[in-house]
């Protein structure tokens, strides 16, 4: 049986800073974007940041996650820099590891973090270019967020397409229990609510289910 685990992800303080600095003072809450804008991804700032911003707090969780994983087929959807992947090889031992993302910079990033050609694609994440079942894993941390709510949805049909058994999104949700909406100036829906999420969630699947995650982030805290 296919299973969506859902792990709510820490983000951290220089990560933070660059949101902020993106959206200045204060972030701009739309109900629902139309479609997502992928300028941000093509910034070389953007890209620094996203070589980090994970290393003392998601990206250990995720390794806690696959830790008995290391001998299967595994996809890191929205790899960004590519740099889950160098680390889950290194500590873990992974060999096959596939990583996409729609960023062209941040897919030349990830060769810069020595994940090989053969191992990357560019593609949008709502329609995968993969084989049924291709995979037997797949995982991605604080991207979800960043689609559309028609986007989220095709983003988890494709990826449980792609793969035979389950799938770990770690997604950041409010803590005061309310939807905030879209945040505008970063493309994100980065304070919504469990329930929101398990909306979307349960228009792909009734199989899944979330796990908490002992990170706070300012940020979050901020906003709801
Ligand atoms: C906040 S970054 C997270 C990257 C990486 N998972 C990490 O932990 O650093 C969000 C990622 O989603 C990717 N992304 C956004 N929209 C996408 C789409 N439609 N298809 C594939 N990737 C997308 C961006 O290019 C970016 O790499």
């Amino acid at each position: 049986m296919k299973k969506i685990h859902y792990f709510l992800p820490p983000i951290v303080i220089d990560f933070l800073r660059f949101i902020k600095k993106k959206i200045k003072s204060k972030a701009q809450f739309i109900e629902k974007p139309l479609k997502q804008d992928l300028d941000l991804y093509s910034d070389p700032e953007m890209a620094k940041v996203l070589n980090t911003w994970g290393e003392r707090n998601a990206w250990i969780e995720i390794q806690h996650l696959l830790i008995n994983k290391s001998k299967f087929k595994i996809l890191d959807i929205a790899c960004g820099t590519g740099i889950v992947m160098k680390i889950l090889k290194k500590n873990l031992n992974f060999e096959e590891i596939y990583g996409c993302d729609i960023s062209k910079l941040l897919i030349s990033k990830a060769h810069e973090n020595e994940i090989e050609n053969k191992y990357l694609k560019i593609c949008d994440a709502t329609d995968l270019p993969y084989n049924e079942n291709e995979f037997d894993y797949n995982y991605s941390i604080g991207s979800l967020e960043h689609f559309t709510e028609e986007g989220i949805v095709n983003f988890l049909k494709s990826s449980r397409k792609v793969s035979k058994y389950s799938g770990y999104h770690m997604i950041p949700v409010s803590r005061d229990g309310k939807n905030h909406g879209w945040i505008k100036n970063y493309q994100s829906y980065f304070n919504n609510s469990i329930e929101w999420w398990s909306a979307q969630c349960s228009k792909v699947t009734s199989d899944f289910y979330f796990l908490d995650s002992s990170w706070e982030d300012e940020f979050r805290l901020e906003n709801g």
